[in-house]
């Protein structure tokens, strides 16, 4: 186990050719050997992939996709991008299950398919999972965690290869987070689940919906996180580094 902190930027739909030099500060921080605990990665559009990867070429800054298409062959899927293409883009992560996918259609299942075959092309994989409003009003956060882990890891074996992303849907792009103490809490229930269902006890998780640089103050307390996945506040990079350095420091 390691004490890096991860910190995970999810440009989702956003960004241009131009918005790409915008992160060269964030490749001068990742030099300094003073934050060379901090583990970042950039999820662009797969637009911006490629150039993402040149750019960071010679830092140690990570490049992923924000999904993939669970099929591993070259297939009549329009629209859709499979490991292989995300590989050979050098890309080294891939988001699976984010909740704008799940609720867009993404399955449980479906996403099992996509882990699956993210880890068996050797590409390390940001699963994300988290309860709506609606099932935290209904006291199922805990019953829904549990089934997205279950399923989500249905016959795979236990691997170092995961990070997993706990985001409550609720507080994604809102502005609004769990309480420090709520927080702590379901950290230690995904560590149960991970624990009981695959034996694995030094589970990668991070955390993520509305970091931005205010809150990181109180959410960098929680050290059984062991990182970040930063939507909006990642977009700007005077924000993203504000986030690392208040995590570092
Ligand atoms: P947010 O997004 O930081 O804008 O809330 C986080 C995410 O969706 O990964």
């Amino acid at each position: 186990m390691t004490n890096n902190m991860f910190f995970i930027a999810n440009w989702k739909m956003f960004g241009d050719f131009k918005s790409v030099n915008s992160i060269k500060k964030v490749i001068k921080l990742s030099k300094d050997k003073k934050y060379k605990k901090a583990k970042i990665i950039y999820c662009p559009p797969y637009t911006l992939l490629d150039k993402f990867f040149k750019i960071t070429k010679n830092s140690k800054i990570e490049i992923g996709a924000q999904n993939c298409h669970h099929y591993q062959n070259p297939g009549p899927f329009t629209g859709s991008v499979n490991v292989d293409l995300i590989k050979s883009i050098g890309a080294k992560y891939v988001i699976i299950g984010h909740s704008e996918n799940r609720s867009s259609g993404d399955t449980n299942h479906n996403i099992n398919l996509k882990i699956k075959s993210a880890l068996k092309k050797k590409l390390k994989v940001i699963f994300c999972i988290g309860e709506t409003l609606k099932e935290k009003r209904k006291n199922k956060t805990n019953s829904v965690l549990n089934s997205q882990i279950i399923r989500g890891l249905k016959n795979i074996k236990k691997n170092n290869n995961i990070i997993f992303a706990y985001e409550p849907v609720w507080s994604i792009g809102t502005g609004l987070v769990p309480k420090n103490k709520d927080l702590k809490i379901q950290i230690n229930v995904i560590k149960k689940i991970l624990s009981k269902f695959w034996r694995l006890n030094n589970p990668k998780i991070i955390y993520g919906g509305s970091v931005n640089p205010k809150n990181i103050n109180d959410l960098r307390k929680i050290s059984s996180i062991k990182g970040f996945l930063v939507g909006g506040a990642s977009q700007k990079a005077k924000n993203f580094i504000d986030i690392i350095k208040k995590t570092i420091n």
